[in-house]
């Protein structure tokens, strides 16, 4: 199993820079489905889900080259609608092909996503949504067959939750339906508008993204486009979170701070100073770090579940008590028992984490659970005293380019090998 070997105790220093956005990456690479011409994405998160999706793409038939973080994808000629099982279980974005394919070729046969077990992830918004614009579902021993008869149109689609795949889904098969589609109470994450920026790029008719009514009208085919991924937040959150763990300063690049309004406000509350200018945040902590009011995740505008287990490493170390709501996945608590063996006090019962900040962790044996977890066990190891060892990496590979290289760069003392 590759792990990484960390030893904590050194402040952060330097300038970093913040990758092209994973959940940005992902719908568009989906929506290159839709495109009859060449697609070119720079900025391209190298990434196993990344690596994925091109998978997926491959087999239906499209071709794609990955190279210095440009991604060229061609899906002039599409041979197949149907997605093996293995694929569709590499991860929770494959769902997005269930749109991308209908939008496209009218039919689709594929199975349930994979990904981070963070609890239940059903996909019945996607396909209630999908159906009211002329889907025949069938589905029998987990496989999904789709097809449209009288062929695919627009609708009007109230969300019963501002699901942020199921937004995609719906303005992916409707950019090439027939009419105009409205998605009430759509998710508004910022990935959300960089896939309305990709398609529109592309040709498709689509208003309102960023705000709770998106509007498509369906037009007849999509061009090739060349376009840039917006940052990754999370990965900016990651660093931002490191750096108040580990102290220090830095300057964090192609980063945006208006999308992370609900970060930096807990991290000042807790001690750290951060200054968000155009297109880079600089984070500086010099104060032991505070306890704060509670925190809660949300859809956005609100604070981002991504980041839950990140904020919750963090006030491991704030003097005093904070709690934790997470309400968006059931199962998102995964890294506090093993922060909890690097000597955190946290108490998790159901969606609630009661958090007894002390001076300091020390390192161990730990297991990334999934992505995040993964990623907040890095950020704690990198302020903890001593050597931590931390297992089933592969997670964090699925959302980081290389992070123990990008945290080594500003003085982390991390290693990637074989435990
Ligand atoms: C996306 C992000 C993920 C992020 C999440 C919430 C990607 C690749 N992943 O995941 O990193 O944590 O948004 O910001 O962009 N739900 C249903 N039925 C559905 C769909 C969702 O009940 O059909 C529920 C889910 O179980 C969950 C909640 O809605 O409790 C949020 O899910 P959703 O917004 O769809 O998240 P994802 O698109 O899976």
């Amino acid at each position: 199993m590759q792990g990484f070997i960390i030893e904590g105790g050194t402040p952060l220093k330097g300038e970093i820079r913040t990758s092209g956005s994973k959940n940005a990456a992902l719908p568009i690479i989906a929506g290159c489905l839709l495109v009859n011409g060449e697609v070119r994405i720079n900025d391209c998160p190298c990434l196993s889900d990344v690596y994925s999706s091109v998978r997926i793409l491959s087999c239906l038939g499209c071709k794609s080259c990955m190279s210095g973080g440009v991604l060229t994808v061609s899906c002039k000629d599409i041979s197949n609608d149907h997605i093996p099982d293995k694929l569709m279980r590499l991860m929770r974005s494959s769902a997005l092909y269930l749109g991308a394919c209908i939008g496209r070729l009218g039919s689709c046969t594929l199975s349930y996503p994979g990904g981070c077990e963070l609890g239940a992830r059903p996909i019945d918004l996607h396909l209630s949504a999908l159906e009211k614009m002329g889907v025949c579902i069938n589905e029998k021993h987990g496989v999904i067959e789709c097809s449209c008869p009288n062929g695919l149109h627009g609708a009007h689609i109230s969300l019963s939750f501002p699901s942020v795949g199921a937004t995609e889904n719906i303005m992916l098969a409707a950019s090439l339906a027939r009419g105009e589609t409205v998605i009430y109470n759509s998710a508004r994450e910022p990935e959300i508008a960089d896939l309305a920026r990709f398609l529109r790029a592309c040709g498709a008719d689509i208003a309102g993204e960023g705000t709770s009514v998106v509007r498509i009208n369906g037009v007849k085919e999509l061009h090739g486009c060349e376009y840039t991924v917006m940052p990754d937040r999370i990965v900016t959150a990651t660093y931002l979170c490191a750096a108040a763990l580990a102290g220090g300063e830095l300057m964090i690049t192609n980063a945006r701070a208006c999308e992370l309004r609900p970060v930096i406000d807990v991290l000042c509350e807790a001690g750290c100073d951060v200054y968000g200018y155009d297109d880079r945040i600089y984070i500086s902590r010099k104060r032991p770090l505070k306890a704060v009011g509670t925190v809660r995740t949300m859809p956005y505008p609100g604070f981002p579940t991504d980041a839950q287990p990140l904020i919750t490493a963090v006030l491991s170390r704030a003097a005093g008590v904070s709690v934790v709501a997470e309400n968006i996945f059931e199962n998102r608590f995964r890294a506090n028992p093993e922060l909890v063996r690097m000597g955190a006090q946290i108490k998790t019962e159901g969606r609630i984490a009661v958090i007894e900040g002390t001076q300091s962790l020390y390192g161990a044996r730990v297991m990334a659970a999934d992505l995040r977890a993964g990623a907040a066990l890095t950020a704690a190891a990198i302020s903890a005293q001593g050597i931590t060892e931390l297992g089933n990496i592969e997670y964090i590979d699925r959302g980081y380019e290389r992070l123990e290289k990008a945290l080594s760069s500003v003085g982390a003392r991390i290693m990637r090998t074989q435990i």
